[in-house]
């Protein structure tokens, strides 16, 4: 025991990086979340619970550099884009802007690897934008037929982020997508903005029947 310990001692005087706070001490909580919400199970999944939080291992993988976390990643969404680009289980006729977010997702693996399926995935669910209903002033619904009219905060996060990163990837130059997509933003603030504290309502409906 005495000379295990001896010898502890001596390797650690010997290489002082192992005492001092390493960089990676600053992000165990980080491993200690993922490793503990992998252990509970994640599934593949399409909807806005799953693509927020894999879009947090996004930022783990980027923080961490973890390949195996990456690989994780990369197979549960794998076993919602099928090979040939169909996201399973997928409602391509129901306009929920919830249903948006997953896009940020396929896009981040498509830059990742180039695989066209992920082109064909998210052109998809971009496609859906172009019938997604609105209110007069051109907001998106947040869902179709249960909140018509409303615009609401989360829907911004949900499907504004993806219009813009595909817009961005596919359509740089593409004017009228941007101003539609900052229509959204200025859509929202100027009608959920509230003047005696400068914070933002959660939603509101453009045609004050709610
Ligand atoms: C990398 O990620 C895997 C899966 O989340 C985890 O088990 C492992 O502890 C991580 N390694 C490091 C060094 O963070
Ligand atoms: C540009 O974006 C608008 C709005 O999203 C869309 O309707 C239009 O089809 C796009 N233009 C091209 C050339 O695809």
């Amino acid at each position: 025991m005495r000379s295990l310990q001896t010898a502890a001692i001596a390797l650690l005087a010997a290489t002082p990086a192992l005492a001092a706070p390493s960089p990676r001490s600053k992000i165990s909580y980080t491993r200690w979340m993922t490793n503990s919400i992998l252990h509970h199970g994640v599934e593949p999944d399409f909807h806005y619970d799953e693509a927020t939080l894999y879009n947090a291992f996004q930022d783990v993988i980027a923080f961490t550099k973890n390949d195996t976390l990456k690989q994780v990643y990369h197979d549960l969404v794998d076993g919602v884009v099928l090979e040939d680009g169909t996201i399973a289980n997928y409602d391509y006729t129901k306009h929920s802007l919830d249903n948006y977010r997953f896009g940020n997702n396929i896009l981040y693996w498509y830059e990742q690897t180039g695989d066209a399926k992920y082109k064909v995935a998210a052109d998809a669910v971009r496609g859906m934008l172009d019938t997604h209903p609105r209110n007069l002033a051109g907001g998106f619904w947040h869902r179709d037929p249960s909140y018509p009219n409303q615009m609401w905060l989360d829907g911004i996060y949900m499907a504004d982020t993806f219009y813009a990163k595909w817009t961005s990837l596919f359509q740089p130059g593409n004017q009228t997508a941007w101003d539609d997509i900052m229509r959204q933003f200025d859509t929202i603030d100027a009608r959920t903005r509230k003047e005696e504290n400068n914070l933002l309502v959660h939603g509101y409906d453009e045609s004050k029947k709610a």
